[in-house]
């Protein structure tokens, strides 16, 4: 990125979620600020904070000039008039109030081990009863990918059996979300997967 001259964007929305540690999912930003790069991160608090209506998030400018920041801040402040004006601030003062109490953050970072081992343990027995049923495919991937959703692999046509058939929802790109799995529902999701693959081409 440095050769080529790249500016570096980073799309946080899920930190915590896919290792269950705020600072390791935080590692690539930390790292690209140690190289020296000047940076936007886009910060979202509608996942690790469960505030998807609040509209919660932050803009984070890491830039090497004091002036720089100035402009970067007089561009900004004309485009948040020009587009919200006035954003919602009951979500921003729950997100501000936990991370800024001891007590509250250390609660919160404990909250989101909790669904991020809960995603990993679904991803683990999703797979495991996948191959307990013999479904034809290799379903390796569903543990090597990270995060909230997972690509199953489905075509958009099993896709279709397992929405019209088994009331089981996905992207048509058979992207699921992971969260949606519970030691309730794992059998029937399996299940449908293993029919959607063995009865739809
Ligand atoms: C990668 C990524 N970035 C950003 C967003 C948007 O977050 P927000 O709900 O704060 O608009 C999402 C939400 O789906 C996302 O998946």
């Amino acid at each position: 990125m440095k050769r080529r001259n790249l500016f570096v964007f980073f799309d946080s929305a899920y930190q915590g979620f896919a290792s269950g540690s705020l600072d390791k999912d935080a590692w690539a930003i930390r790292y690209f600020v140690s190289e020296g790069f000047e940076l936007f991160v886009a910060q979202s608090f509608s996942k690790n904070f469960g505030l998807y209506n609040e509209r919660v998030g932050n803009l984070t400018i890491v830039a090497q000039d004091g002036e720089n920041l100035t402009r970067i801040l007089s561009q900004m402040e004309k485009i948040v008039r020009t587009t919200w004006s006035n954003p919602p601030s009951q979500g921003a003062r729950i997100v501000s109030k936990t991370l800024n109490c001891p007590e509250l953050f250390a609660e919160w970072k404990g909250n989101v081990k909790t669904m991020a081992d809960r995603v990993l343990l679904m991803r683990d027995q999703l797979k495991g009863k996948l191959q307990a049923l013999n479904t034809p495919g290799t379903w390796e991937h569903i543990t090597q990918q990270i995060g909230m959703f997972s690509f199953t692999g489905l075509n958009p046509k099993q896709v279709e059996f397992m929405i019209k058939e088994r009331h089981v929802y996905l992207m048509a790109s058979g992207r699921i979300n992971m969260c949606g799995l519970t030691s309730s529902n794992i059998d029937y999701v399996a299940q449908s997967i293993h029919d959607a693959v063995t009865k739809v081409q």
